[in-house]
């Protein structure tokens, strides 16, 4: 197998040196799985991947999903292909995009079971701004005092909408709370283990309390949770190149994009991997 690996940081990050077509081997796959739960995120620089391979790597890697079904910006290029760009002329709904500004994780506010890894290559870059940056949520919880592991032991997050737009909207109106009120809530254990034992924190933007704790309280857990994260032996950040593909571990990779400009051209394919473990029932 002739892949070639080089880790980036002690506690988060590789670099996968292969090519495009090697990628949808099964051997191969299984070993990049092994090494994205080891490494959180991994970076294959300049692959310069077609949407049609990085799809054949999506369907080695697990069951194909695409939880943006909705977005006017999938399916434009390809199936199944969702566009993460601010230019309005290639996603009809560029505002969706600005949650990615802050730390989350993808899928984990949707019906479906949070998808077990994303794929993200790039096609354009943006002049200034646009690095990606990947905390490991494994790394995070693994440094935690035993005494602060056993406070989370069985907790569980309820994530909703009404959570990201209360960042990103100034001043919301009483129809925009409504609305946002309204939308569904998904539940998960805040601590999620994978069948190897290895754990890690599910939280990010869309994390609004804990289930069962006074909102202010979990809220602030939430918050020292996500700032613990943050510490940069954790963080890993990516300085894009054309032809770069970066595949996460979406149950242990908080990220976030260093904010860019709507007409800056940064153009960025995603594609996801189903998730194998299911959430907690939806909760409202
Ligand atoms: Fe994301």
């Amino acid at each position: 197998m002739g892949i070639e690996v080089e880790n980036i940081k002690p506690l988060v990050g590789a670099r996968v040196y292969a090519r495009p077509e090697e990628l949808a081997d099964p051997a191969v796959a299984r070993r990049c799985l092994e090494l994205l739960e080891q490494r959180t995120v991994l970076i294959f620089p300049r692959i310069n991947m077609t949407n049609e391979q990085q799809l054949a790597f999506t369907d080695a890697l697990g069951e194909r999903v695409n939880f943006t079904y909705t977005s006017k910006a999938s399916d434009i290029e390809a199936q199944d292909v969702y566009t993460v760009t601010l230019d309005p002329k290639l996603n009809p709904d560029p505002e969706g995009v600005h949650g990615t500004f802050f730390w989350h994780m993808d899928g984990v506010n949707s019906p479906i079971d949070q998808p077990k890894a994303s794929l993200l290559s790039c096609r354009t870059t943006a002049p200034k701004g646009g690095q990606t940056e990947f905390a490991s949520t494994y790394a995070s919880y693994e440094a935690l005092s035993d005494e602060d592991k056993a406070e989370l032991e069985g907790l569980v997050v309820r994530h909703r909408t009404c959570a990201i737009y209360r960042q990103l909207v100034e001043f919301p109106t009483a129809e925009d709370n409504e609305r946002w009120n309204s939308m569904p809530a998904y539940d998960h254990l805040l601590v999620k283990t994978q069948p190897s034992g290895r754990r890690s924190l599910i939280i990010g933007l869309s994390a609004d309390s804990i289930v069962g704790m006074p909102v202010l309280e979990g809220r602030a857990l939430l918050a020292r949770l996500n700032d613990w994260s943050a510490q940069s032996e954790f963080v890993y950040r990516h300085h894009w190149e054309v032809g770069d593909l970066a595949v996460w571990d979406n149950c242990g990779a908080l990220h976030r994009v260093i904010p860019y400009a709507r007409d800056s051209g940064r153009k960025m394919n995603r594609t996801s991997v189903a998730g194998t473990a299911p959430n907690l029932a939806t909760a409202a």
